[in-house]
């Protein structure tokens, strides 16, 4: 067979890429055990501070230190004096590695990548199998990375631009409307609600006694516990009746999402809304092949289409959908009036009328 020409510009330009995208992924370790021995924070605390000195109050060895350090300046992560002997993390990288409460936060995706590589076994059968994996049997980094890694949107968006878009949301919850989290994870939206409107009946759900568990933790922590009750159920078996339904990014790894939908619609009062929050995405996969589109694809790839295939009906719509996809099954579901109503870079707001 004869080999086909290769463009020796086309070559270079891909080479290019690949080699800045195996630099992001070679600091994907990095970031893990700089975020779990605390390295960020200590830099944040003392910094600028010299290699010795970092090493003293992280507790780790000066070799092992430095290396990390200069990766991390490499990267543009960490910043450094001209002799490269002082380090500190400018407002900036401290807002988005140092801070757990920042909206600017982006540390915890480094949760979410590397679990997806301890992942890979499990997803690799599948492939094989066309099977699922079930969100459980994920590795536990993921459990926290994806709260994590959602937060800080949740905190600079829900209450201030995405529920004032949403029809008589507000005015629902300031007037002591019933509210319920459908696969609410560790609840951190949950908490957003209930902090900010003190009248409302609040109520998460999910399906992972885990994250269940931990969403419990926070509303203790955050002295919210006796305003949000929490319970392990799927979103096909909860009870009660609510006024606002809602589904944070899970919608989409959920195995039967008409039956999800339907299942919220016989659980609403007669004038709720159903709301989705999902990722941002056109409805033709050819629009979304950019940066976006690379990493949740491959997020997808690795823990929504694997979820909604180990569930009953194994739709597997995946992270991208899009919206047409979307408001067709709430259309489905028996939902009236389904648009989107807010649309960034990242998320996309859906609400329908029952
Ligand atoms: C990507 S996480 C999002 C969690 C949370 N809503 C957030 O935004 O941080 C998806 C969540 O959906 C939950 N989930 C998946 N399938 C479910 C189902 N059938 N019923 C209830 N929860 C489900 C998972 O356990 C997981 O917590």
């Amino acid at each position: 067979m004869q080999k086909e020409k290769i463009d020796i510009e086309s070559l270079k330009k891909l080479q290019w890429k690949i080699m800045q995208n195996v630099a992001a992924g070679a600091i994907i370790p990095l970031m893990r055990i700089g975020d779990e021995l605390g390295i960020f924070q200590k830099l944040a605390e003392f910094g600028p501070c010299t290699v010795q000195k970092l090493s003293k109050v992280t507790n780790i060895d000066v070799r092992y230190c430095t290396e990390w350090l200069h990766a991390m300046c490499a990267a543009n992560y960490c910043s450094y004096n001209t002799t490269l002997t002082k380090f500190h993390l400018s407002p900036e990288q401290k807002a988005v590695f140092a801070e757990e409460d920042s909206p600017a936060l982006m540390i915890g995706a480094y949760d979410v990548l590397s679990g997806n590589v301890h992942n890979i076994e499990k997803v690799k059968e599948a492939f094989q199998t066309g099977e699922g994996v079930p969100y459980s049997e994920s590795h536990p980094c993921i459990f926290q990375g994806t709260a994590r890694f959602f937060r800080p949107s949740y905190s600079s968006n829900l209450i201030q631009k995405w529920l004032p878009k949403l029809t008589g949301a507000t005015d629902i919850l300031e007037n002591g409307g019933r509210f319920a989290d459908i696969g609410c994870g560790f609840g951190l939206s949950t908490l957003m609600i209930a902090e900010a409107f003190p009248k409302a009946h609040i109520t998460g759900f999910d399906i992972h006694e885990p994250s269940i568990v931990s969403a419990k933790k926070h509303a203790m922590d955050a002295d919210l516990n006796d305003r949000i009750s929490y319970y392990v159920s799927d979103a096909k078996s909860y009870s009660g009746e609510f006024d606002l339904l809602a589904f944070f990014d899970c919608l989409h790894d959920m195995g039967d999402p008409i039956g999800a939908a339907n299942y919220a619609y016989e659980h609403l009062s007669n004038d709720g809304y159903i709301i989705l929050i999902e990722p941002t995405a056109a409805d033709h996969p050819a629009d979304n092949l950019n940066t976006i589109g690379q990493m949740y694809y491959s997020f997808s790839t690795m823990g929504c289409v694997p979820t909604s295939k180990s569930q009953e009906v194994g739709l597997a719509l995946g992270a991208q959908a899009g919206p047409k996809k979307l408001l067709n099954i709430l259309e489905a579901a028996g939902f009236k009036n389904a648009k989107v109503v807010y649309k960034n870079a990242t998320n996309m707001v859906i609400e329908a009328q029952k």
